[in-house]
């Protein structure tokens, strides 16, 4: 072994150093450091087990324990030198505790490779972390819930095509979110299942000489069950794909939310108004109020999905099993953790502070005609089929544009140029509050029904 080779885990076939370059471009210690708790957690209990099936001396495992211990506390003191001539964590590590205690150090990496380890260490950490993000995702959830019972009979336009279509509960609004959050964190929490799962002993592909005991680091690890193919077990990223997926659909529901915060904070809606502490200001224009936060929130939608994407690419028509294309899983994982629990922190502590401005909300509403739908229902319920009455209704706003008049100003005389169905009984079938109120059905916006989903989710929680 040329000299120069001696300092790396693997060079005992090598006879020329690593090009220095060469060893930059393909370490990965910058960003797989993270996993250094994981991986230091992974080796003690993979030294147990060894331990227990005899495989090296229980001596040996004692010191193993003890000087990962060590590394752990020196790492978390920010007292480790971590080297890129050493590649990955799983080297930095293993080269420390075998400079440390010798020759037991260098027993620990029997029967396993760190094509299993890494695969052990990501989901270890990814499990981890999909509860904290279902946790997030209650403090968002909780927030919202709390807001809609806050604001419960406060009227807002409901939009379609961005055009007012219907008055609605700003309630209800909020609770629309409230279900999107709430199937994003089961998405989480199905990701978890199909990452807790043991892979560890597959070795480098096949399997292992040694007699392992799978089970027993299921075990000490906590992972209800363990992978069932060596090749399956460190060729398969899907589970981190699964949770880029979940992640994107989140970011998707946080981005819409975000722009409408973004559009009722501005001086033609005005719905709501946003803490100043969630917005800046302009260097040059003195009267601005940005909703930096929505906006950003909405912006990292992007890298999110690109990070889908680049994983997905990174994994397409890889052969089996292991290739260190897979190395670049990790980056769009971790920066797609770091992004999901920074907006969903930053939103609930924002939904939270927002102000409602209660009367804009409900002068918008009763503009645009909103509830012209509700003559349509009224004249089904005197007998008229519904598409006739749709006609009715369609040159009733016709008429009233061309007078500048709303419906709510027309007399019972007008109405019934239109149809002499109508009665004066129609003035309180276009109220807002009637008009919110005659949503009753299951999923709808009427307050009894708004007040009752509220009460069912919080007993759900
Ligand atoms: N740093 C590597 C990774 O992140 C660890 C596994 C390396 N395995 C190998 N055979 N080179 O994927």
């Amino acid at each position: 072994m040329a000299d120069e080779c001696k300092d790396k885990l693997w060079g005992g076939r090598f006879s020329a150093p690593t090009d220095k370059f060469v060893e930059e471009f393909t370490a990965s210690i910058d960003f797989d450091k993270r996993l250094y708790h994981q991986d230091i957690r992974g080796s003690i209990a993979h030294a147990r087990m060894l331990g227990k099936q005899g495989i090296i001396p229980i001596a040996d495992v004692e010191r193993i324990v003890h000087g990962l211990q060590e590394i752990l506390d020196q790492i978390e003191a920010g007292e480790f030198d971590f080297s890129v001539a050493l590649e990955d964590i799983h080297m930095n590590i293993e080269a420390r505790l075998s400079a440390r205690i010798g020759e037991a150090g260098k027993r620990l990496h029997t029967g396993r490779s760190r094509n299993d380890q890494v695969a052990l260490d990501i989901r270890l950490y990814l499990r981890d972390e999909l509860v904290e993000i279902s946790a997030y995702l209650d403090l968002l959830i909780d927030a919202l819930v709390a807001r809609a019972e806050e604001q419960l009979g406060v009227i807002m336009p409901g939009y379609t095509h961005l055009q007012t279509a219907q008055p609605i509960l700003f309630s209800h609004h909020l609770l629309a979110y409230v279900e999107m959050f709430s199937r994003d964190k089961g998405r989480m929490e199905d990701c978890l299942k199909r990452t807790n799962v043991l892979p560890l002993g597959a070795g480098a592909l096949a399997g292992t000489t040694f007699p392992i005991d799978r089970e027993h680091v299921a075990e000490l690890l906590d992972f209800p069950a363990v992978t069932r193919n060596s090749l399956d077990s460190v060729s398969d990223r899907d589970f981190a794909l699964e949770f880029l997926a979940a992640a994107s659909i989140l970011m998707m529901h946080l981005s819409r939310f975000s722009e409408e915060l973004i559009l009722w904070s501005t001086s033609e809606f005005k719905f709501i108004e946003l803490s100043d502490s969630f917005c800046t200001g302009s260097s040059i224009m003195p009267q601005k109020k940005n909703p930096d936060v929505p906006e950003l929130v909405r912006g990292k939608t992007g890298r999110v999905y690109g990070n889908l994407m680049a994983l997905l690419t990174v994994m397409k028509s890889l052969p089996l099993a292991y290739n260190k294309d897979m190395q670049e899983d990790k980056e769009p994982l971790f920066d797609t953790i770091d992004t999901v629990k920074g907006s969903l922190k930053i939103f609930a502590d924002m939904i939270r502070e927002m102000r409602v401005n209660v009367g804009t909300m409900r002068a918008a509403a009763a503009k645009g005609f909103s509830t012209a739908t509700d003559v349509a229902d009224y004249l089904v319920r005197k007998g008229m089929p519904f598409r006739d009455a749709h006609e009715v209704v369609g040159k009733t706003v016709a008429y009233c544009i061309a007078n500048g008049k709303d419906l709510p100003d027309l007399t019972v005389e007008e109405w019934q140029r239109f149809s002499p169905q109508i009665g004066a009984d129609i003035a309180a079938a276009i109220g807002l509050e009637a008009s919110v109120n005659a949503r009753a059905a299951t999923g709808g916006t009427a307050l009894e029904r708004v007040k009752a989903e509220i009460e069912r989710i919080k007993a759900g929680r």
